[in-house]
């Protein structure tokens, strides 16, 4: 039901060649950006279910977070974790129309690096989030990956 609910929304974007590009990088510690964002972007519905909350935003917004192509550990622009926030609303707004929450979510998911804070509470979930899923795939040892099941 979840998992359908969750599909149904992603999907269109999931498809996108754009999107799919980010397989093409490695993210965290052997896990690629496609990983990661749909890591974040389901659990970000889970507690946004929880707290019913805009999960359509929620799931867009947290699909596109990371749309950039480069490796961050490799090249790319100076000031990286400051910087790609802005460059993944660029590639977003090419991707698709966002609405003002999807931006703010993808805008403000780095935050406290960058210091404006989000919004709403669907950027202030989707940021803690991801923050949790970076920091979880750097200092466990027990590789969490929810591709089999979306
Ligand atoms: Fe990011
Ligand atoms: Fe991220």
């Amino acid at each position: 039901m979840l998992l359908k609910e969750f599909n149904r929304i992603a999907r269109p974007l999931l498809e996108d060649p754009r999107l799919q590009k980010l397989a093409e990088y490695n993210h965290h510690r052997g896990k690629t950006r496609l990983d990661h964002v749909k890591e974040v972007a389901w659990l970000s519905f889970l507690w946004g279910k929880r707290f019913s909350l805009d999960c359509k935003a929620i799931i867009r917004g947290a699909l596109l977070h990371d749309l950039f192509y480069y490796d961050w550990l490799r090249e790319g622009p100076k000031l990286h974790g400051l910087r790609h926030p802005d460059i993944a609303l660029k590639n977003a707004m090419k991707l698709t129309l966002l609405t003002k929450k999807e931006i703010n979510i993808i805008k403000r998911h780095m935050w406290p690096i960058t210091v404006i804070p989000p919004i709403y509470k669907e950027s202030f979930l989707v940021c803690i989030i991801d923050t949790f899923c970076s920091t979880r795939d750097y200092i466990s040892s027990k590789k969490f990956n929810v591709q089999d099941k979306l």
